[in-house]
């Protein structure tokens, strides 16, 4: 079976870190094929590198539109044969064209109770709200933002005098469990033919 990921990042990696960490712990039966940034300057490639893992450098400022940007993406991607990606902090919103490459095989990770709080500053928003939990989604990923089917979820709570950052940290931790349990999940999905 083909447990390739890919793996798209814009900043400090801190999930893919994660990924990389199970995958050496074999909680997480996969190999990282490539690790993609739209930045040079984001972080987490150092963690790819490290590891040993390809990392390639695709910057959105060098392509007209949004489109050919992620044509580009779905090349790279489809070229190591990879079958499932994740969205560890990438921060693009993908065209059509992205999506229909990969039905059902894309992933995203958000930190809020979906349907709760999509889009920017979630850990904001839930504390906006006077919400007394929050949480970590990992989601299949549709041509609506933050929207897709739901493969895990847990909460947090919030508690007095918390700020978005430190919501946010509490929100991470679970995180970094989270995701490679909900790829290792979605992965033996596939085998089954769910
Ligand atoms: C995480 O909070 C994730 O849920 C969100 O972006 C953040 C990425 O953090 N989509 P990191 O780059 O994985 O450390």
């Amino acid at each position: 079976m083909n447990r390739a990921l890919g793996v798209l990042i814009s900043g400090r990696g801190s999930n893919l870190k994660a990924i990389i960490d199970a995958i050496r712990r074999r909680e997480l039966d996969a190999r990282i094929a490539v690790v993609i940034s739209n930045r040079a300057d984001a972080a987490g490639l150092d963690h790819a590198i490290v590891a040993g893992i390809e990392t390639l450098v695709i910057n959105h400022k060098a392509y007209a539109t949004r489109e050919e940007y992620d044509r580009a993406l779905v090349y790279e991607l489809r070229k190591r044969d990879v079958a499932l990606v994740c969205l560890a902090g990438f921060m693009r919103l993908l065209s059509p064209v992205f999506v229909d490459a990969f039905p059902n095989r894309i992933l995203n990770i958000h930190p809020s109770l979906l349907p709760k709080y999509p889009g920017l500053h979630p850990q904001q928003q839930a504390l906006d709200d006077g919400a007394a939990e929050s949480g970590a989604t990992v989601h299949f990923v549709n041509k609506d933002l933050d929207a897709g089917p739901i493969v895990l979820q847990q909460s947090v709570p919030v508690r007095p005098g918390d700020t978005a950052d430190s919501l946010a940290e509490r929100i991470l931790e679970i995180e970094h469990e989270l995701y490679p349990r909900a790829i290792q999940q979605t992965l033996a999905n596939f085998e089954a033919g769910r």
